[in-house]
């Protein structure tokens, strides 16, 4: 019999960002992103959590290894993000923005090159308490 379980993880991280649009004027931009579009940049507390589905291993009893799990999460989200500018410091934002949406689909593509396939992925980041972006599989 087989068994679909779902195992959540959590990371968290620092970082600083602008959002803005380059093609745009200060006005534009003011008027759209509002106090996100400051130009000398602010930071957010990021909480990432990592949702992996799929069948519970018979003889292990486990869907995976979480020590496993919390590497990958610490490796390619949280110290790869954690206090750093994303505009000016993350290859993938040079020319994306870095909304809540965009680091939620960054951080799914960077963990998805580590885990297998057979793993269902889905990762929901919190830029506040209030504010997430959920994206994946
Ligand atoms: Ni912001």
């Amino acid at each position: 019999m087989s068994r679909v379980i779902s195992v959540y993880r959590r990371g968290h991280f620092n970082a600083a960002h602008r959002l803005y649009v380059k093609d745009w004027d200060f006005e534009k931009n003011e008027e759209v992103f509002g106090l996100c579009n400051n130009p000398y940049y602010h930071g957010h507390n990021y909480e990432i959590e990592v949702c992996l589905t799929g069948e519970i291993d018979p003889v292990t009893g486990m869907l995976i290894n979480l020590d496993q799990l919390k590497k990958i999460i610490r490796e390619e989200v949280e110290e790869y993000f954690d206090h750093k500018n994303l505009n000016e410091q993350v290859e993938e934002f040079k020319d994306l923005n870095p909304t809540v949406e965009n680091i939620c689909v960054i951080s799914y593509e960077r963990l998805r090159k580590k885990l297998d396939s057979k793993y269902q992925l889905r990762v929901r980041l919190y830029e506040t308490a209030r504010n997430s972006a959920e994206y994946g599989d």
